[in-house]
Protein backbone atom coordinates (compact mmCIF):
# COMPACT_ATOMS: atom_id res chain seq x y z
CA UNK A 1 0.00 0.00 0.00
CA UNK A 2 2.85 2.44 0.60
CA UNK A 3 6.48 2.67 -0.09
CA UNK A 4 7.09 3.78 3.43
CA UNK A 5 9.76 1.97 5.10
CA UNK A 6 8.76 2.25 8.33
CA UNK A 7 4.62 2.73 9.77
CA UNK A 8 2.72 2.52 12.52
CA UNK A 9 -1.06 2.09 12.02
CA UNK A 10 -3.56 2.40 15.12
CA UNK A 11 -0.63 1.73 17.42
CA UNK A 12 -1.76 1.18 21.21
CA UNK A 13 -0.08 0.66 24.25
CA UNK A 14 -1.41 -0.26 27.93
CA UNK A 15 -0.71 -1.37 30.91
CA UNK A 16 -1.92 -3.62 33.91
CA UNK A 17 -3.21 -1.85 36.77
CA UNK A 18 -4.98 -4.20 38.66
CA UNK A 19 -7.71 -5.47 36.88
CA UNK A 20 -8.11 -2.26 34.61
CA UNK A 21 -5.84 -1.81 31.71
CA UNK A 22 -4.57 1.61 31.14
CA UNK A 23 -4.17 3.22 28.22
CA UNK A 24 -0.41 5.06 27.49
CA UNK A 25 -1.25 5.39 23.61
CA UNK A 26 -3.97 5.38 21.63
CA UNK A 27 -4.79 5.01 17.94
CA UNK A 28 -1.22 6.34 16.93
CA UNK A 29 -0.45 6.16 12.92
CA UNK A 30 2.32 7.83 11.67
CA UNK A 31 5.00 6.75 8.95
CA UNK A 32 8.65 7.32 8.16
CA UNK A 33 9.91 7.03 4.42
CA UNK A 34 13.58 5.96 3.14
CA UNK A 35 16.12 8.75 4.10
CA UNK A 36 13.21 10.93 5.79
CA UNK A 37 13.30 12.42 9.40
CA UNK A 38 10.16 12.12 11.54
CA UNK A 39 9.66 14.00 14.50
CA UNK A 40 7.64 13.18 17.50
CA UNK A 41 6.34 15.85 19.65
CA UNK A 42 4.89 16.28 22.64
CA UNK A 43 5.19 17.19 26.42
CA UNK A 44 6.58 14.76 29.04
CA UNK A 45 4.35 11.61 30.20
CA UNK A 46 2.70 12.42 26.29
CA UNK A 47 3.41 8.52 25.62
CA UNK A 48 6.54 9.11 22.88
CA UNK A 49 8.59 6.47 24.77
CA UNK A 50 6.27 4.24 24.42
CA UNK A 51 5.54 4.29 21.44
CA UNK A 52 8.92 3.93 20.05
CA UNK A 53 10.18 1.38 22.69
CA UNK A 54 6.70 -0.71 20.81
CA UNK A 55 8.43 -0.50 17.56
CA UNK A 56 11.30 -1.97 18.91
CA UNK A 57 9.59 -4.47 20.96
CA UNK A 58 11.05 -2.98 24.39
CA UNK A 59 7.49 -2.27 25.96
CA UNK A 60 8.54 -2.49 29.68
CA UNK A 61 6.90 -5.61 31.66
CA UNK A 62 3.03 -5.68 32.06
CA UNK A 63 2.92 -3.02 28.86
CA UNK A 64 1.23 -4.27 25.63
CA UNK A 65 0.71 -3.05 22.31
CA UNK A 66 -2.02 -3.16 20.04
CA UNK A 67 -2.30 -1.99 16.27
CA UNK A 68 0.18 -2.58 13.34
CA UNK A 69 3.65 -1.90 13.33
CA UNK A 70 5.38 -2.39 10.14
CA UNK A 71 9.14 -2.14 8.98
CA UNK A 72 10.06 -3.03 5.01
CA UNK A 73 6.98 -4.93 4.89
CA UNK A 74 7.09 -6.61 7.77
CA UNK A 75 4.81 -7.09 10.60
CA UNK A 76 6.85 -5.99 13.46
CA UNK A 77 4.60 -7.28 16.58
CA UNK A 78 4.79 -10.73 15.57
CA UNK A 79 8.16 -11.00 14.47
CA UNK A 80 9.78 -14.55 16.26
CA UNK A 81 12.77 -14.14 18.66
CA UNK A 82 15.42 -14.80 15.51
CA UNK A 83 13.55 -12.21 13.45
CA UNK A 84 13.64 -9.77 16.04
CA UNK A 85 17.31 -10.26 16.90
CA UNK A 86 18.11 -9.71 13.31
CA UNK A 87 15.34 -6.46 13.47
CA UNK A 88 17.28 -5.16 16.51
CA UNK A 89 20.25 -5.53 15.29
CA UNK A 90 20.31 -5.14 11.50
CA UNK A 91 17.35 -2.81 10.47
CA UNK A 92 16.99 -0.70 13.21
CA UNK A 93 18.90 1.09 15.92
CA UNK A 94 17.55 2.93 19.04
CA UNK A 95 20.04 5.85 20.62
CA UNK A 96 18.41 6.13 24.45
CA UNK A 97 18.09 9.44 26.74
CA UNK A 98 20.50 8.49 29.09
CA UNK A 99 23.58 6.33 27.46
CA UNK A 100 24.60 5.53 31.13
CA UNK A 101 21.30 3.68 31.66
CA UNK A 102 22.26 1.75 28.77
CA UNK A 103 26.00 0.72 28.78
CA UNK A 104 27.46 -1.99 31.25
CA UNK A 105 29.52 -0.20 33.43
CA UNK A 106 31.83 -2.91 33.57
CA UNK A 107 33.14 -3.13 29.50
CA UNK A 108 35.27 -1.21 27.75
CA UNK A 109 34.14 1.08 25.01
CA UNK A 110 35.78 -1.24 22.61
CA UNK A 111 34.25 -4.13 24.24
CA UNK A 112 30.71 -2.38 24.37
CA UNK A 113 31.03 -1.18 20.85
CA UNK A 114 32.29 -4.83 19.16
CA UNK A 115 29.96 -6.72 21.05
CA UNK A 116 26.58 -5.96 19.65
CA UNK A 117 27.62 -6.76 15.83
CA UNK A 118 30.32 -10.09 16.80
CA UNK A 119 27.52 -11.39 18.53
CA UNK A 120 25.24 -11.46 15.55
CA UNK A 121 27.75 -12.62 13.41
CA UNK A 122 27.46 -9.90 11.03
CA UNK A 123 31.79 -9.33 11.79
CA UNK A 124 34.59 -10.65 13.08
CA UNK A 125 35.79 -8.62 16.13
CA UNK A 126 39.31 -7.02 14.44
CA UNK A 127 37.02 -5.78 11.59
CA UNK A 128 34.16 -4.67 14.60
CA UNK A 129 36.94 -2.27 15.99
CA UNK A 130 38.48 -0.98 12.99
CA UNK A 131 34.68 0.02 11.71
CA UNK A 132 34.48 1.50 15.06
CA UNK A 133 37.53 3.66 15.00
CA UNK A 134 36.67 4.56 11.78
CA UNK A 135 32.97 5.94 12.79
CA UNK A 136 34.90 7.64 15.72
CA UNK A 137 36.62 10.03 13.59
CA UNK A 138 33.37 10.61 11.73
CA UNK A 139 31.70 11.42 15.23
CA UNK A 140 34.70 13.57 16.31
CA UNK A 141 35.60 11.15 19.23
CA UNK A 142 40.00 12.16 19.31
CA UNK A 143 42.39 9.62 20.65
CA UNK A 144 40.02 6.35 19.12
CA UNK A 145 42.34 4.13 20.87
CA UNK A 146 42.70 5.45 24.25
CA UNK A 147 38.80 5.92 24.34
CA UNK A 148 38.57 2.10 22.84
CA UNK A 149 40.39 1.02 26.24
CA UNK A 150 38.58 3.35 28.05
CA UNK A 151 35.19 2.47 30.75
CA UNK A 152 31.87 4.22 30.19
CA UNK A 153 32.58 6.60 33.74
CA UNK A 154 35.62 7.48 32.51
CA UNK A 155 33.77 9.45 29.14
CA UNK A 156 31.89 12.21 29.96
CA UNK A 157 27.70 12.29 29.23
CA UNK A 158 28.63 14.23 25.38
CA UNK A 159 31.44 11.57 24.85
CA UNK A 160 29.66 8.96 25.77
CA UNK A 161 26.46 9.51 23.56
CA UNK A 162 28.66 9.78 20.91
CA UNK A 163 30.03 6.81 21.64
CA UNK A 164 26.46 5.28 21.55
CA UNK A 165 25.57 6.89 18.17
CA UNK A 166 28.40 4.54 16.84
CA UNK A 167 26.83 1.81 18.07
CA UNK A 168 24.04 2.58 16.70
CA UNK A 169 25.69 3.28 12.91
CA UNK A 170 28.02 0.04 13.56
CA UNK A 171 25.82 -2.39 12.08
CA UNK A 172 24.54 -0.19 9.48
CA UNK A 173 20.85 0.39 10.01
CA UNK A 174 18.13 1.31 7.73
CA UNK A 175 15.94 3.83 10.40
CA UNK A 176 17.23 5.34 14.03
CA UNK A 177 14.94 5.58 16.55
CA UNK A 178 15.97 8.47 18.66
CA UNK A 179 14.48 9.20 21.82
CA UNK A 180 15.50 12.78 23.22
CA UNK A 181 19.18 12.16 22.43
CA UNK A 182 20.75 15.19 23.58
CA UNK A 183 17.86 16.02 26.53
CA UNK A 184 20.20 14.07 29.29
CA UNK A 185 23.09 16.38 28.37
CA UNK A 186 24.84 19.23 29.09
CA UNK A 187 23.34 22.17 27.65
CA UNK A 188 26.78 22.95 26.21
CA UNK A 189 27.36 19.85 24.26
CA UNK A 190 23.91 19.18 23.02
CA UNK A 191 23.99 21.41 19.89
CA UNK A 192 27.52 19.35 19.06
CA UNK A 193 25.97 16.17 19.31
CA UNK A 194 22.36 16.73 17.73
CA UNK A 195 24.49 18.09 14.45
CA UNK A 196 27.15 15.10 14.53
CA UNK A 197 23.28 13.01 14.97
CA UNK A 198 22.02 14.60 11.88
CA UNK A 199 25.51 14.76 10.04
CA UNK A 200 25.62 11.01 10.25
CA UNK A 201 22.14 10.41 9.44
CA UNK A 202 22.04 12.69 6.39
CA UNK A 203 25.60 11.24 5.02
CA UNK A 204 24.32 7.94 4.94
CA UNK A 205 20.75 8.81 4.17
CA UNK A 206 19.15 6.97 6.64
CA UNK A 207 15.55 7.12 8.26
CA UNK A 208 14.85 8.90 11.70
CA UNK A 209 12.21 8.78 14.15
CA UNK A 210 13.06 11.53 16.55
CA UNK A 211 11.32 12.17 19.72
CA UNK A 212 11.42 15.44 21.16
CA UNK A 213 9.80 17.31 23.92
CA UNK A 214 11.60 20.71 21.67
CA UNK A 215 8.79 21.52 19.10
CA UNK A 216 11.78 24.22 17.86
CA UNK A 217 14.70 21.56 17.63
CA UNK A 218 12.25 19.04 15.91
CA UNK A 219 10.74 21.54 13.64
CA UNK A 220 14.61 22.37 12.91
CA UNK A 221 15.97 19.20 12.05
CA UNK A 222 13.08 17.20 10.77
CA UNK A 223 10.94 16.61 7.34
CA UNK A 224 7.90 15.89 8.66
CA UNK A 225 6.40 16.36 12.53
CA UNK A 226 3.55 14.36 14.40
CA UNK A 227 2.71 16.26 17.56
CA UNK A 228 1.38 13.76 20.51
CA UNK A 229 -1.15 14.95 23.19
CA UNK A 230 -2.22 12.22 25.51
CA UNK A 231 -1.16 9.24 23.97
CA UNK A 232 -2.46 10.17 20.73
CA UNK A 233 -1.66 12.56 17.62
CA UNK A 234 -3.39 15.95 17.25
CA UNK A 235 -1.10 16.81 14.22
CA UNK A 236 1.01 15.75 11.44
CA UNK A 237 2.22 17.98 8.70
CA UNK A 238 5.44 18.97 6.90
CA UNK A 239 7.50 20.70 9.51
CA UNK A 240 8.06 23.37 8.16
CA UNK A 241 4.19 24.11 7.45
CA UNK A 242 3.53 23.25 11.01
CA UNK A 243 6.02 25.42 12.71
CA UNK A 244 4.83 28.55 10.43
CA UNK A 245 0.88 27.50 11.08
CA UNK A 246 -0.05 25.26 13.33
CA UNK A 247 -3.64 23.76 12.74
CA UNK A 248 -4.17 22.33 15.95
CA UNK A 249 -4.32 24.49 19.01
CA UNK A 250 -1.97 22.25 21.11
CA UNK A 251 0.39 22.87 18.68
CA UNK A 252 0.00 26.70 18.46
CA UNK A 253 0.12 26.66 22.54
CA UNK A 254 3.44 24.94 22.20
CA UNK A 255 4.49 27.16 19.74
CA UNK A 256 3.86 30.32 21.95
CA UNK A 257 4.92 29.01 25.16
CA UNK A 258 8.47 29.18 24.28
CA UNK A 259 11.05 31.40 24.91
CA UNK A 260 11.18 33.95 22.03
CA UNK A 261 14.92 35.25 20.29
CA UNK A 262 13.29 37.71 19.12
CA UNK A 263 12.04 39.23 22.31
CA UNK A 264 8.60 40.17 20.22
CA UNK A 265 6.72 36.51 21.24
CA UNK A 266 4.80 36.66 24.74
CA UNK A 267 5.55 33.71 27.08
CA UNK A 268 1.79 32.14 27.09
CA UNK A 269 2.41 28.76 29.13
CA UNK A 270 -0.74 26.34 27.74
CA UNK A 271 -2.76 26.34 30.86
CA UNK A 272 -2.82 23.10 33.12
CA UNK A 273 -0.79 20.15 32.84
CA UNK A 274 -0.30 17.31 30.58
CA UNK A 275 -1.88 14.58 30.99
CA UNK A 276 -1.36 10.35 30.35
CA UNK A 277 -4.08 9.10 28.16
CA UNK A 278 -6.35 7.01 30.51
CA UNK A 279 -6.65 10.17 32.26
CA UNK A 280 -8.52 11.72 29.67
CA UNK A 281 -11.87 12.34 30.01
CA UNK A 282 -15.01 12.00 27.37
CA UNK A 283 -14.16 14.03 24.47
CA UNK A 284 -11.33 15.52 22.87
CA UNK A 285 -8.29 14.95 25.54
CA UNK A 286 -6.77 19.05 24.68
CA UNK A 287 -10.33 20.32 25.94
CA UNK A 288 -10.03 20.56 29.28
CA UNK A 289 -6.70 22.81 28.14
CA UNK A 290 -8.46 24.43 25.19
CA UNK A 291 -9.58 28.09 24.72
CA UNK A 292 -11.53 27.00 21.83
CA UNK A 293 -13.44 23.70 23.52
CA UNK A 294 -17.15 23.71 22.89
CA UNK A 295 -19.57 21.56 24.47
CA UNK A 296 -19.09 19.05 21.34
CA UNK A 297 -15.13 18.88 22.24
CA UNK A 298 -16.40 17.81 25.74
CA UNK A 299 -18.32 14.85 24.54
CA UNK A 300 -17.38 13.38 20.91
CA UNK A 301 -13.33 12.80 20.34
CA UNK A 302 -12.03 14.20 17.21
CA UNK A 303 -10.67 11.46 14.63
CA UNK A 304 -7.93 12.60 13.02
CA UNK A 305 -8.68 14.25 9.45
CA UNK A 306 -7.17 15.68 6.43
CA UNK A 307 -7.36 18.92 6.41
CA UNK A 308 -5.13 21.20 3.67
CA UNK A 309 -1.86 19.58 3.84
CA UNK A 310 -2.38 17.90 7.66
CA UNK A 311 -3.68 15.38 9.46
CA UNK A 312 -5.71 17.43 12.54
CA UNK A 313 -7.69 15.87 15.30
CA UNK A 314 -9.55 18.85 15.94
CA UNK A 315 -13.56 19.20 15.65
CA UNK A 316 -13.21 23.28 14.98
CA UNK A 317 -10.03 23.61 12.56
CA UNK A 318 -11.75 25.13 10.05
CA UNK A 319 -13.11 28.03 12.60
CA UNK A 320 -10.34 28.19 14.05
CA UNK A 321 -7.29 27.79 11.65
CA UNK A 322 -7.03 32.00 10.93
CA UNK A 323 -7.00 32.95 14.78
CA UNK A 324 -4.07 30.54 15.34
CA UNK A 325 -1.95 31.89 12.72
CA UNK A 326 -2.51 35.18 13.74
CA UNK A 327 -1.78 34.41 17.61
CA UNK A 328 2.05 32.51 16.31
CA UNK A 329 2.93 34.61 13.31
N1 LIG B 1 6.64 0.98 33.15
C1 LIG B 1 5.53 1.74 33.18
N2 LIG B 1 4.38 1.27 33.73
C2 LIG B 1 3.27 2.02 33.76
N3 LIG B 1 3.17 3.27 33.27
C3 LIG B 1 4.28 3.80 32.71
C4 LIG B 1 5.51 3.06 32.63
N4 LIG B 1 6.42 3.85 32.01
C5 LIG B 1 5.80 5.02 31.73
N5 LIG B 1 4.51 4.98 32.14
C6 LIG B 1 3.51 6.04 31.96
O1 LIG B 1 3.17 6.06 30.58
C7 LIG B 1 2.89 7.40 30.16
C8 LIG B 1 3.69 7.70 28.92
O2 LIG B 1 5.07 7.63 29.24
P1 LIG B 1 6.22 7.89 28.18
O3 LIG B 1 5.94 7.16 26.93
O4 LIG B 1 7.51 7.57 28.87
O5 LIG B 1 6.09 9.46 27.93
P2 LIG B 1 7.09 10.47 27.20
O6 LIG B 1 8.20 9.66 26.60
O7 LIG B 1 6.24 11.16 26.17
O8 LIG B 1 7.56 11.42 28.23
C9 LIG B 1 3.21 8.28 31.36
O9 LIG B 1 2.01 8.61 31.99
C10 LIG B 1 4.06 7.40 32.25
O10 LIG B 1 3.88 7.75 33.61
MG1 LIG C 1 10.23 9.74 27.00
Amino acid sequence: MNSHLFTMEDLGVSVRRGREPRALVRDVSLSVGESESVGLVGESGSGKSMSIKSAMRLLPRGAAATGRVEFDGRDVLTLNRSELARYRSHEVAMIHQDPRAYINPTRTISQFLAEGVVHTGQMAHEEAVEQARSLMADVGIDHADRRLGQFPHQLSGGLLQRVMIVAALLPSPRLIFADEPTTALDVTVQSDVMAILLEQIRDRQLSMLFVTHDLDLAAAVTDRLAVMYAGSLVETGMSADVYARPLHPYTAGLLQSRPSTTGVRRLTAIPGRSIAAYEAEEGCPFAPRCQFATDQCRSQRPAPREYEDRSVACHRVEEISDELKERVS
